[in-house]
């Protein structure tokens, strides 16, 4: 089976974005793949977090990979510095990694920007941690949505220049983009993506806030204003309206074009509400099995424990050959 690897960040509450754009496909794809989903608390840390919430945000997260179904008997779960491995790969591509391909990545544009007291030299160099976190594991397949795509072909070039001087180090992933939904706007903003760490609440929807606050947020969702307020599909002409009929979409897995002539003659409002509906009845099941995962510490350290083991045996294997192909000196 070919090998997925995928990752979310632990630097807040996950969204409906990471849900549609990342969990969702992880779920589906355990069964035809060899999986590795992971934490990536290494990757949080290029902007600036607070202990406490950093570490909930964890155990949040992979109570929250559990109630979305990633099954721990299917894929292997764990938590990125639990396998030093990452870090250890990730210091040897940054040595095969160019300033000026670094320089050309819009996440770091767009984060630096929103960061300016902590422009940090990790912030610059994530994509090449990424590359390492994928790499490791001589990953096939890369899920993810398409604000990572720029990324990945970083992590597909970095893999084709080492292999080129070193012989077949690694194995070249492929991006996995699901063409639809794969990537949710913010509520208020429809024109930049849903995102965990954005400053205004209102713009994206957390997996775990309360259904009262996932209709108001979505009632509140900025709309188009042409002159008729028509309902149809068009990411550039009407970003607000698309945007929902993605959620509904996904929440309900019918199609847009089905969706589309439902609303002939109806009003935002109504789209709204039933936007709403289908997001809560979506997220009800997935936090009641979160609560129940939160709840059981000792049952998430097992999964830690077994997951950052069956990583580590993989990645050092990688790690292992790297070094020998670069002429380190092998530990006596
Ligand atoms: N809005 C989105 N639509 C579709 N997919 C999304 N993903 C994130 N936001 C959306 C996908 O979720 C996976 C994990 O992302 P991440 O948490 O590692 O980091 P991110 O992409 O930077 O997500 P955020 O929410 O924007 O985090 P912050 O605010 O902390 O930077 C990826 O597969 C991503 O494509």
């Amino acid at each position: 089976k070919p090998v997925v690897l995928s990752g979310c960040q632990p630097s807040g509450q996950l969204t409906l974005g990471n849900y549609m754009g990342a969990l969702k496909q992880w779920v589906a794809m355990q069964d035809d793949y060899q999986c590795l989903y992971m934490l990536v608390d290494l990757h949080a840390i290029t902007v600036r977090q607070e202990p406490e919430k950093l570490t909930n945000a964890c155990l949040d997260g992979l109570a929250l990979y559990l109630a979305c179904g990633i099954d721990p008997a299917k894929s292997t779960l764990f938590v990125q510095s639990h396998v030093p491995e990452h870090a250890q790969l990730a210091w040897v591509l940054n040595c095969y990694t160019q300033m000026g391909e670094l320089n050309r990545m819009t996440q770091f544009k767009d984060k630096s920007a929103k960061n300016e007291n902590n422009i940090n030299a990790g912030l610059f160099t994530y994509p090449a941690l990424m590359a390492a976190d994928i790499l490791v594991y001589q990953a096939n397949q890369v899920p993810v949505g398409d604000d990572q795509k720029q990324h990945l072909e970083l992590a597909r070039d970095i893999a084709t220049r080492m292999n080129n001087i070193y012989g077949d180090v690694f194995a070249v992933p492929e991006p996995f983009i699901p063409e639809f939904g794969a990537r949710i706007m913010s509520l208020q903003e429809p024109t930049k993506k849903m995102s965990k760490s954005d400053d205004n609440p209102n713009n994206f929807i957390g997996l775990l806030e309360e259904p009262k606050k996932i209709t108001k947020k979505i009632k509140r969702a900025v709309t188009d204003s042409d002159e008729q307020a028509r309902i149809y599909f068009d990411r550039a002409e009407k970003p607000g309206v698309s945007n929902l009929l993605t959620l509904l979409s996904l929440a309900t897995g019918k199609s847009v074009d089905a969706l589309v002539p439902e609303y002939e003659d109806k009003m935002y409002g109504h789209l709204k509400g039933d936007v709403a509906d289908a997001v809560v009845a979506l997220l009800e099941p997935v936090q009641a099995r979160f609560k129940a995962f939160r709840e059981d510490r000792a049952y998430l350290d097992t999964v830690m424990k077994q997951g950052a083991e069956q990583a580590s045996a993989r990645a050092a294997k990688t790690l292992s050959d790297v070094y020998q192909a670069i002429g380190f000196l092998a530990k006596p």
